[in-house]
């Protein structure tokens, strides 16, 4: 069989599929790849050896099976150090991690004689160690186990459980995630409850962030207008980042910040109208290139910053950045967009991918939070 020649992103998406359908090989990278699409959540599963040494890794394999008999599976790679004694034990303990245990995730990934060094724990069902500060515990009789390629797969039967307050650590797409409730519903907004609407407009757009810093390979942030000015609330890093130093909570200049200028253009002025004047009465030369700025950004509908060394400070080196702004359904601006990158290395072509991504991204967003754009004669469209 011929497979098509792709010519544009949805056909090479269809070849794909066209391939696979046809049984035709993939390499190992695009399955993980596809299973990455898969979001899971995060374990240690630990276990004991003949000699009660306490064994530990971390894995995402962990699956329900059965609610009655309660039955839940794993899998663990045959090649794995501590394999022989995960299969030669009759008990293994679940740990599903809290969001905040990265690093007890990281630490149980590597090979290591002295995993649990350091790391608090108790004593569950068998003698088995239980992670201390965990979403959820399950304590398992291992029932049998199957070949299953180079894994094999353990069953086991539940017989003790615990869920903590604590929300769970996620994984996908090979880094960890942060779990959020997809939306707070419409009810937040039609109440016209404005920091209940700031809630669902940051969620929202904290997904589509990460999505856009990923496709991009470009570092994006996420500003709101805070008590302190534009306020940068998410930082969803490239793979080279910019700086160790984007924060969250990170607080921005008005009159030379691409994300604060994004909002001095769209805001009413009787809330930036302070913070501008305290700015540029400490620089009154940027009077006239801020104002300028500011028309821009009104009449383009994105600040594009080119190699500013206002924040050589924060970043070390000068910098390009690019903002948009997402309004919401009063057409107020609720976010700005923003990209960074090294001075040079940012494409701020305003016709560029980038540009264009970031607008469509905030346009959608936009649209989302029930913002309807003004036609040309004033009207809504
Ligand atoms: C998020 C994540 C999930 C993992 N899931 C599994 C898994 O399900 N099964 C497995 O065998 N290894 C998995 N691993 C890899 C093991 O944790 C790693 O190979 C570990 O070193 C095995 O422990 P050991 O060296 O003590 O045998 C995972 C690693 C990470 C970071």
């Amino acid at each position: 069989m011929t497979a098509p020649v792709a010519s544009s992103n949805t056909a090479t998406t269809k070849t794909i599929n066209i391939i696979e359908a046809a049984g035709l090989p993939f390499d190992s990278r695009a399955l993980r790849d596809v299973l990455g699409a898969f979001v899971t959540g995060v374990t240690v599963i630990t276990a004991l050896d003949e000699a009660g040494t306490p064994y530990g890794l971390t894995a995402n394999s962990f699956s329900s099976v059965s609610l009655d008999p309660p039955l839940v599976l794993w899998s663990q790679a045959l090649t794995a150090p501590s394999h022989p004694v995960f299969r030669a034990a009759d008990r293994f303990a679940i740990n599903i991690l809290a969001c905040d245990q990265v690093e007890i995730s990281n630490r149980f990934a590597r090979a290591a004689d002295r995993k649990f060094e350091g790391v608090p724990v108790r004593v569950g069902l068998g003698g088995l160690p239980l992670l201390e500060g965990c979403a959820a515990y399950l304590e398992c009789r291992k029932i049998t186990s199957y070949p299953g390629g180079d894994h094999a797969v353990f069953l086991g039967q539940v017989e003790r459980i615990e869920r903590t307050e604590r929300p769970p650590l996620v994984f996908g797409g090979g880094r960890y995630l942060v779990a959020q409730p997809h939306d707070l519903g419409a009810f937040s907004i039609d109440l016209g409850i404005a920091s209940l609407a700031r809630v669902h407009a940051v969620r929202l757009a904290s997904a589509a962030v990460a999505q856009l810093a990923a496709e991009l390979d470009e570092t994006v942030g996420l500003g709101v207008w805070g008590n302190q000015g534009p306020t940068i609330v998410r930082w969803e890093p490239a793979r080279r980042p910019v700086s160790p130093n984007l924060r969250t909570g990170l607080v921005l200049p008005v009159c030379t910040s691409a994300t604060g200028i994004c909002f001095a253009a769209h805001l009413p002025p009787e809330l930036t109208d302070g913070l501008i004047r305290r700015e540029l009465l400490a620089t009154p030369e940027m009077c006239s290139i801020f104002d300028a700025a500011v028309e821009a950004a009104r009449w383009a509908g994105v600040v594009r910053l080119v190699a500013t060394r206002d924040f050589s400070d924060m970043y070390g080196v000068s910098i390009d950045a690019l903002s948009v702004p997402v309004f919401d359904q009063t057409g107020t601006i609720a976010l700005a967009l923003t990209a960074i990158g090294h001075a040079g290395q940012l494409d701020v072509d305003p016709n560029g991918r980038l540009v264009s991504a970031l607008a469509r991204c905030a346009e959608g967003l936009s649209a989302q939070l029930g913002h309807v754009q003004p036609d040309h004669n004033g009207g809504q469209r």
